[in-house]
């Protein structure tokens, strides 16, 4: 059941609960699938390698690693209140993100228990993982007297359904990026401990791990369906969901670098590195990649961000609603101008790369 937004507004909250964010094209969503196709997959092409990461995710690397240690057991009321509020909406975001990962795999390895038991586990175990993550999130909100009330996110949220094929491109690469963003900050704050404000990315190091593994689950996964790495079809769907998840992230990221600036990254750098390493990652498994390197593409993306910031400069204005759509129309256009220059931009020859490497 889907509650509307004014049924979420109408439900109390606990003190101390936050409520959750406005849901944005750009907040992490909440998917389902089709499980009866997906419960028929025949992965035979492939089971050696989804068996040898099962075992990988038997082996739970990370049982121990979630453990809150002393460094929490102080006051964070020194942080000054802009970056204690970006901070805790890192938190919410991540714990959201985290959660609805949870959800689908946990929703997964339910409904294939008895068709698809291997497929299954390994999504048991992932959710297991993801459990973990969010949960991790949600007792750091509650360094800062909030948390999120996860049972009522699960009810209020909207689901989105993608069929399983676009599950699979979405997720790959939300747990590839996922690795490369949790990885970056880990490395950046080692070599410069003066901007750890917070115990919790310490934990980032093995972490990443976990979301790296999840990742190569779904590469196996695409592998033993080749017509999904394979063809004019895939190529175009991969390319487009490689555009929505580095676009959303850039554009997401830019809205919020006070966050990242307050943990001396550059954001922009931070984005564009991030965005490089999936990218490359990417065409172990995806036909083809996008050339973020031609200069053109950032300079789109910039054209997106300034017309986002016009977009909620009239959100926020007392104008009526009527006048608000129509100032906000030639920037919703340029938008899907852009959007659609940089999907049609050339890309880069992912499997012709890879048996050149061969
Ligand atoms: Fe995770
Ligand atoms: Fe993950």
């Amino acid at each position: 059941m889907v509650n509307t937004a004014e049924q979420q507004d109408q439900q109390e909250l606990r003190p101390g609960v936050k409520a959750p964010a406005k849901e944005t094209l750009l907040t992490p969503r909440f998917y389902t699938t089709d499980f009866e196709e997906m419960a028929n997959m025949d992965i035979s092409l492939n089971e050696e390698e989804i068996r040898a990461i099962l075992e990988e995710f038997r082996a739970d690397y990370n049982k121990k690693h979630f453990i809150r240690d002393e460094e929490f057991n102080q006051s964070w009321e020194h942080l000054d209140p802009e970056t204690r509020q970006l901070f805790v909406e890192f938190l919410e975001r991540s714990c959201t993100a985290e959660f609805s990962g949870f959800l689908l795999y946990k929703e997964l390895g339910r409904r294939l228990k008895d068709s698809n038991p291997l497929l299954a586990e390994c999504f048991t175990l992932m959710s297991r993982d993801e459990a973990r993550h969010s949960g991790f999130l949600n007792k750091a909100m509650g360094d800062f007297n909030l948390s999120l009330d996860l049972g009522f996110l699960t009810k209020s949220r909207k689901y989105t359904f993608f069929k399983p094929k676009f599950v699979f491109y979405a997720v790959y690469l939300s747990e590839k990026i996922g690795y490369w963003r949790y990885i970056t900050i880990y490395r950046h704050l080692e070599q410069n401990p003066q901007y750890r404000i917070y115990p919790l990315f310490r934990f980032f190091k093995n972490w990443c791990q976990d979301e790296n593994r999840h990742g190569d689950f779904f590469d196996a996964l695409m592998q033993s369906q080749p017509h999904l790495v394979n063809g004019l079809v895939a190529r175009l769907w991969c390319r487009f969901f490689l555009l929505a998840v580095f676009a959303t992230m850039y554009l997401n990221d830019i809205q919020r670098s006070g966050f990242y600036e307050a943990l001396g990254l550059n954001t922009r750098e931070y984005d564009k590195y991030v965005i490089k390493q999936t990218n490359e990652t990417a065409a172990r498994v995806f036909p083809t990649i996008l050339d973020v390197d031609n200069p053109n593409f950032y300079n789109r993306l910039e054209v997106c961000a300034k017309n986002n910031e016009k977009l909620n400069n009239i959100d926020n204005s007392n104008a009526p609603r009527v006048v608000k759509w129509v100032r906000k129309l030639p920037y919703y256009v340029s938008n899907g101008w852009q959007f659609l220059n940089l999907y049609l931009q050339k890309g880069i020859d992912a499997k012709a790369q890879r048996q050149v490497v061969r």
